[in-house]
């Protein structure tokens, strides 16, 4: 069968692009190291309250303008709720789940993950502009998962 000219050079250019595409996400991811960097950790989620960080809870001033926070989300909390920071304030989260799989979003911001039992989950956010944020659960995890919430409160 003969192929026609035309066909050969979309044919390559077609592959071409795949290949690039490919090259250079798999670059981003491996060489750059801009792949998600969720789930690189693990925690026995039987023990997280026996486990460091998660047996002390809460948020730590490190730096200035800059804060850490360990967050334990389960049934249907998190643990520290209403968090209190300075407006500017860049925040490193470090959160696992005790029980099922939630997720973290703050409307607004570009803070949403999900945070699943075994897991430890970072995401680094920082909150400029004053206000009262809203922090949601948004992996559907039981009859409890709408009322999942809390605030944070930048001054
Ligand atoms: Cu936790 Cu939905």
């Amino acid at each position: 069968m003969k192929m026609h000219l035309d066909e050969k050079i979309w044919l390559i250019l077609s592959f071409g692009m795949i290949l690039g595409f490919m090259l250079f996400t798999g670059y981003q991811t491996f060489v750059l190291g801009m792949g998600p960097p969720s789930s690189m950790e693990t925690i026995d989620p039987q023990n997280v309250e026996e486990t460091e960080p998660f047996n002390n809870p809460g948020i730590t001033q490190i730096g200035e303008n800059e804060y850490e926070v360990v967050m334990i989300l389960e049934l249907f909390m998190f643990t520290p709720g209403d968090i209190e920071i300075p407006a500017g304030s860049t925040v490193h989260f470090t959160m696992t789940s005790k029980d099922v799989t939630h997720g973290i979003q703050v409307p607004g911001t570009n803070l949403n993950a999900m945070v699943t039992p075994g897991h430890i989950q970072k995401i680094t956010q920082t909150f400029h502009e004053p206000g009262e944020y809203i922090v949601l659960c948004n992996e559907y995890c039981g009859i409890g998962h709408q009322h999942m919430a809390t605030t944070i409160t930048v001054k």
